[in-house]
């Protein structure tokens, strides 16, 4: 296996091996997540993408989320995002809910922070892509927080933030997150700073799900946030990726955000889909919680 850098100091793609190598082999697993804690974000291309064999491959990092409530690929592993209703096949308009969702999934994000049991990774993979945008983007969490003047990352180091699906869907409309979602995903806490396991680095761990910092008055917690935000996204940090016929992404949900790019939807077609691996505590994941609150 190889790796060739893409982005501005994070993001490889993986070469040599494929999804079906790492199903069946644990050497090509271990390359893949060594690769993985190194580079945040690998491509994988050429792949004969199936849903079976995304399982599969994303199986072998950890425990897949289910589709949470109300969202294409409820109660299966897969999250399905798509502009194409599937009962007529035509697109849908653009005040329709999955409209609004790739929406809210043009805000940068990192996914499932809003969950009581957040995600450690996600693989994504195209399966219809649309002549013009639609791309992904990502930065890094983890240079934005060694970039961090020392001051800030010393009070940050033992802040806490709260996340809510609620809170990046609120961005986009009202009633986009419906009150069966409000009530299944209530409002989470976190550290704002995860560190990898594997070689204890630290990354920034926010998103457009956060609302408020413990601890700080609101519009404090809002300045502060914007101004993280804005630090991790700048020019020159992101890198995006164009997505092309057999591409397969993972992500490290712990270290990086990301943002769909808009695209032509009321005249082509876009079909992404996603499964989410749960962080274990292998994953660094328990030293997230607050020990009180
Ligand atoms: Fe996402």
């Amino acid at each position: 296996m190889q790796t060739r850098m893409l982005g501005p100091g994070f993001g490889a793609e993986v070469l040599g091996v494929g999804l079906a190598d790492v199903v069946d082999s644990d050497a090509a697993r271990d390359a893949v997540r060594e690769a993985f804690d190194a580079y945040s974000v690998l491509l994988f291309r050429g792949q004969q993408v199936t849903d079976e064999l995304q399982a599969a491959f994303s199986r072998r990092f950890g425990p897949l989320e289910t589709g949470k409530v109300a969202s294409l690929g409820e109660g299966t592993p897969f999250s399905i995002l798509t502009n194409v209703d599937r009962a007529t096949g035509a697109l849908v308009a653009p005040d329709h809910k999955e409209s609004l969702r790739a929406r809210a999934n043009q805000l940068w994000h990192t996914d499932s922070s809003y969950k009581r049991e957040p995600a450690v990774a996600s693989v994504l993979s195209a399966r219809v892509i649309p002549p013009a945008g639609g791309e992904t983007e990502f930065a890094s969490q983890r240079l934005a927080w060694d970039r961090l003047p020392a001051e800030v990352r010393e009070r940050l180091h033992d802040a806490f933030a709260w996340h809510s699906y609620s809170h990046s869907r609120d961005q986009i409309a009202p009633h986009l997150a419906s009150a069966r979602e409000r009530e299944a995903m209530p409002p989470v806490c976190w550290r704002i700073r995860w560190r990898n396991p594997a070689n204890g680095r630290d990354s920034l761990y926010i998103a457009s799900h956060t609302s408020a910092i413990e601890g700080l008055a609101p519009a404090e917690g809002t300045r502060l946030l914007a101004e993280l935000m804005d630090h991790i996204t700048a020019e020159g940090h992101t890198w995006l990726h164009r997505w092309q016929p057999g591409d397969v992404v993972m992500w490290d949900n712990r270290s990086t955000l990301h943002r769909g790019r808009p695209w032509p939807a009321t005249d082509h077609a876009r079909l992404m889909v996603r499964t989410t691996i749960t962080a274990t505590a292998a994953d660094g994941v328990d030293a997230l919680r607050p020990l009180r609150h």
